[in-house]
C-alpha cells in the first residue's frame, strides 16, 4: 500500500502569556516528538483529551501551521520545503473536515460556491468543469446538485456537514483529515456521517486521519489508533489491540473515563447550543 502521510519526529511548541511582565515567556509542548504513518484507503484513529494536541497535530498535517522540528511528507513531498506554488499544487491532494461545517462554508454565499473554492487553485479547471465537479461532489455526500444554490442556513446540522464533506472532497484528495467531524451532530446523524465518510472512503481509496475524543467511535470506524497525551503519541496500533490490550496505564486510563464513551458524549453533544 502507498504511503499518503508520514511524520517523522514533529513538535511543536505555543508561547503563553508572561507571567510577569519582564519574565520569561513561557511555552506550552503542544506536540513532541510524534510520527506516524497513513497509506491508502486505511482510517488511522487519534484519540487523547482535551488539550492533548490532536487538532494542532491536523492543523500541522495540513500545512495551516509550521512545526518546530521534524518532517510531515504528504504524498511524498515535504510540505514545509514545498515552495507556495507546489504546495497549493499539492493542496488539492489533501483536505480537511472540521466540526463546525459553517467554519469552511461563507454564509453569504450559496454553498456551491464554498465546495467550488478548493478548485480555483488548479488554472487547469475552467468554470463549467468545476460547476460539474460540484455537482457530482454533491451527489457524491447524497445531497441534490440544485442543493448547490442554498445558502448554508438553509441546511440541517447534518445536511450542513455533508455540504462541507462536498466541499473535502471535490479535489478528489488521497488524504482527509477529519477533525471531530460528528461531535456537534446528534447521534442519528452521526452514524449517517460515518457511514457516508466510509462508503468515501472505500470509493475513492482515500486515506483518512480521524480525531475523535470518542473511543467507540473510533474503534467501529478505525483501522489503527493513536493515543495522544500531553502532546505525545503513547500508544499506537491495530485499534483492536490497542482498545482490548492497552499497553499503557494513560490508554487504559482513557478507556475506563466517561467523557471518553458514546452514552456520556451523547448528553454532551445534545447539550451543545
Ligand atoms: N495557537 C495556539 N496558541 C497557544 N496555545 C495553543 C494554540 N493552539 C493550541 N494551543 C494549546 O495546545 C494544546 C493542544 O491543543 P489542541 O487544540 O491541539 O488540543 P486537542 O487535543 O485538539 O483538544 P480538543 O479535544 O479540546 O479539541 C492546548 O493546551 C491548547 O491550549
Ligand atoms: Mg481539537
Amino acid at each position: 500500500m502507498s504511503v499518503v502521510l508520514s511524520l517523522s519526529g514533529v513538535s511543536r511548541a505555543y508561547p503563553l502569556p508572561r507571567r510577569r511582565l519582564l519574565g520569561p515567556r513561557p511555552m506550552l509542548q503542544a506536540l513532541s516528538d510524534a510520527s506516524l504513518t497513513l497509506s491508502a484507503g486505511e482510517t488511522l484513529g487519534i484519540v487523547g483529551e482535551s488539550g492533548s494536541g490532536k487538532s494542532t497535530l491536523a492543523r500541522l498535517v495540513m500545512g495551516f501551521d509550521r512545526p518546530d522540528a521534524g518532517r510531515i511528507t504528504v504524498l511524498g513531498q515535504d510540505i514545509n520545503a514545498l515552495p507556495a506554488p507546489e504546495l497549493r499544487r499539492l493542496r488539492a491532494g489533501f483536505q480537511m473536515v472540521f466540526q463546525d461545517p459553517f467554519g469552511s462554508l461563507d454564509p453569504r454565499r450559496p454553498v456551491g460556491w464554498s465546495i467550488a473554492e478548493p478548485l480555483l487553485a488548479d488554472p487547469a479547471l475552467d468554470a463549467p468543469t468545476r460547476r460539474k465537479r460540484v455537482a457530482e461532489a454533491l451527489e457524491q455526500v447524497g445531497l441534490r446538485p440544485a442543493d448547490g444554490a442554498k445558502f448554508p442556513h438553509q441546511f440541517s446540522g447534518g445536511q450542513r456537514q455533508r455540504v462541507a464533506i462536498a466541499r473535502g472532497i471535490v479535489t478528489r484528495p488521497r488524504l482527509l483529515v477529519a477533525d471531530e467531524p460528528v461531535s456537534a451532530l446528534d447521534v442519528s446523524m452521526q452514524g449517517q456521517i460515518l457511514n457516508l465518510l466510509s462508503d468515501l472512503q472505500a470509493q475513492m481509496g482515500l486515506a483518512m486521519l480521524f480525531i475523535s475524543h470518542d473511543l467507540a467511535l473510533v474503534a467501529h470506524q478505525c483501522d489503527r489508533v493513536a493515543v495522544m497525551h500531553r502532546g505525545r503519541i503513547v500508544e499506537s496500533g491495530p485499534v483492536a489491540q490497542v482498545f482490548s490490550h492497552p499497553r499503557e496505564s494513560y490508554t487504559r486510563s482513557l478507556l475506563a473515563r466517561p467523557e471518553t464513551k458514546s452514552a456520556d458524549n451523547r448528553e454532551l453533544v445534545n447539550n451543545t447550543p
